[in-house]
């Protein structure tokens, strides 16, 4: 895969000179991550447990003397963006791409950073509206590069805060803060676990005889235009029905119970949440115990409870799932990310990682 970087590397120097006609200053990458376990809990308050993954998006740049910024996309047929720091930025009207980087620079000029104009190439091999968080890494090396550029103290929590502020108030996506943070924290050979409410992180160390797959469904989805946001609003009827300030506050332990007050749909909702918190604090005990085995179980686990509970599997994502949960070599897998179509993960003995390939992957 580093020999993948290198190439995108060099192809997104190439198109700023080609481009522009000058050679870029700065090159900064940002990673896409894959979601283990803690599915839609983030919005909650709740646990997480992503790892960042080997593909990045890559953002070539070169400060301006005036207040333009010019950004290229050339994984969008070289489509083109103009915008001006010193006018209002408002939403483009028809390339969503533009709207994360437009949004992301609002935000931190609403914060009182002071911006120049910038010439801006972006590329990327991170499959986009698969569930791998292509969007965040695209929002923390925007950030970054204007903070290396523009020289401005701003630390790694603020960088994946505005850009989850930047997809809440500009993109129109009521996400947590799981995706900004894995990719703008994520270590080698380790998973994050994160409390999204004190976000705290610890590093938990894959277990060693294991590999994390990812399978593509290849079906699209857009969070924007799916359900991400009434689910996210379920979730806070539900947390106001309970008289809780999130769902993160629901103790496990007599769950059917503390749900009988609830109408049969938002007990759904509500019980995915709450176990998936149990989960995810398991799950990382697991790991550090170097338990493939148990980890594998709950990932099983929180599949079904995002199927049936959720609502947020399809049947491509189930196909997939129960086929790699048959293989031999198979801890347990799972749908990754938001749902509604994108990526499932699959913890398999590194051992016999190319059998699982070679068998499930037709
Ligand atoms: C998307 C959001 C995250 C998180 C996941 C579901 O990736 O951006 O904040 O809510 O869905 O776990």
């Amino acid at each position: 895969m580093t020999h993948v970087k290198t190439e995108l590397t060099h192809l997104v120097q190439h198109v700023f000179l080609n481009h522009f006609g000058y050679p870029c200053e700065k090159m900064m990458q940002a990673p896409g991550r894959a979601n283990l376990i803690g599915e839609h809990t983030d919005y909650n308050d709740g646990f997480v447990l992503p790892c960042a993954i080997n593909f990045h998006v890559i953002v070539a740049s070169a400060s301006r003397s005036d207040t333009i910024v010019r950004v290229m996309a050339a994984d969008y047929q070289n489509q083109v963006d103009q915008f001006d720091l010193s006018e209002d930025i408002l939403p483009h009207h028809y390339l969503p791409w533009a709207n994360y980087i437009r949004g992301v620079v609002k935000i931190l000029l609403s914060r009182g950073k002071i911006l120049r104009g910038m010439d801006i190439v972006v590329a990327g091999n991170i499959p986009q509206g698969a569930g791998l968080s292509s969007s965040a890494a695209l929002e923390v090396a925007i950030i970054q590069s204007f903070a290396c550029v523009c020289k401005l103290d701003i630390g790694r929590m603020e960088i994946a805060a505005i850009g989850q502020q930047a997809e809440n108030e500009f993109v129109g996506c009521q996400c947590g803060i799981m995706d900004q943070l894995a990719s703008v924290e994520g270590m080698l050979g380790h998973a994050l676990l994160i409390d999204c409410r004190s976000l705290e992180i610890r590093t938990i160390k894959i277990p060693a005889n294991t590999q994390i797959l990812i399978i593509n469904s290849h079906v699209r989805r857009d969070l924007v235009e799916s359900e991400y946001n009434l689910r996210h609003q379920q979730c806070r009827d539900a947390a106001r029905l309970m008289d809780v300030k999130a769902l993160r506050d629901v103790s496990v332990n007599n769950l059917d119970g503390s749900l009988l007050q609830l109408p049969e749909q938002a007990a759904q909702r509500a019980r995915h949440v709450i176990s998936e918190n149990a989960r995810t604090e398991r799950a990382a005990e697991a790991m550090r115990q170097g338990d493939a085995q148990g980890l594998g179980l709950l990932l099983n686990e929180s599949h079904v409870s995002l199927r049936d509970d959720f609502s947020v599997s399809s049947e491509a994502l189930d196909a997939m799932v129960e086929c790699a949960q048959e293989h031999v070599s198979c801890y347990g897998a799972r749908m990754t990310g938001a749902g509604f179509g994108g990526c499932a993960v699959a913890l398999v003995d590194v051992e016999q990682t190319a059998l699982f390939v070679e068998e499930t992957a037709q």
